[in-house]
């Protein structure tokens, strides 16, 4: 089961979108949007080609909608993401949960193509080998970035 609202803060996307490399060639998938600040970031400061989220709720979903309405590279999509194809993303972010991750190593692997950057804040995916990994402070705690790119160090 995917993981409840909490949205990463501005300083942690800042994290994950850098250390996945983010472009103007960048298509960027984020599993579970919530509010859409992952898709707002990538859009607007990162002139990502193409900025996605997808968020199952209705209200999170609406209010991602109304904050990206202004950006030609940023599309909203209120929908399971199990029923997403994210074969065109180059680049997918995640703040869902450790077996969240698990569940979608299987899709992450048969639908991204190699050299794809999956970025996980917090939780790692189980089995895959990181190519980069940042711990920082986080107010009072501290936040992990963890990025994969999709190969031989990413096995099922
Ligand atoms: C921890 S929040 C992360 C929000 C945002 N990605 C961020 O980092 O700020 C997880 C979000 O995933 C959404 N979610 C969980 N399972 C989902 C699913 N199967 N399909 C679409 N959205 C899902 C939740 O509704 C929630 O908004």
């Amino acid at each position: 089961m995917g993981a409840p609202f909490y949205p990463s803060s501005p300083l942690t996307i800042e994290k994950m979108l850098t250390l996945a490399g983010v472009t103007s060639e960048s298509i960027v998938y984020d599993l579970g949007c919530g509010n859409g600040d992952i898709v707002v970031s990538a859009a607007r400061d990162y002139n990502a080609r193409k900025a996605v989220g997808i968020e199952q709720n209705k209200r999170l979903c609406s209010i991602a909608l109304r904050r990206t309405r202004h950006l030609k590279n940023a599309i909203i999509t209120n929908a399971n993401y199990d029923d997403v194809n994210l074969s065109e993303a180059n680049i997918v972010t995640l703040y869902q949960s450790a077996s969240e991750n698990a569940r979608l190593k299987r899709k992450l692997l048969e639908e991204l193509s190699e050299g794809s950057k999956v970025v996980s804040h917090d939780f790692g995916i189980p089995g895959w080998r990181p190519m980069e990994f940042q711990t920082f402070k986080e107010g009072h705690h501290s936040a992990r970035v963890i990025v994969y790119v999709i190969g031989s160090h990413t096995p099922l």
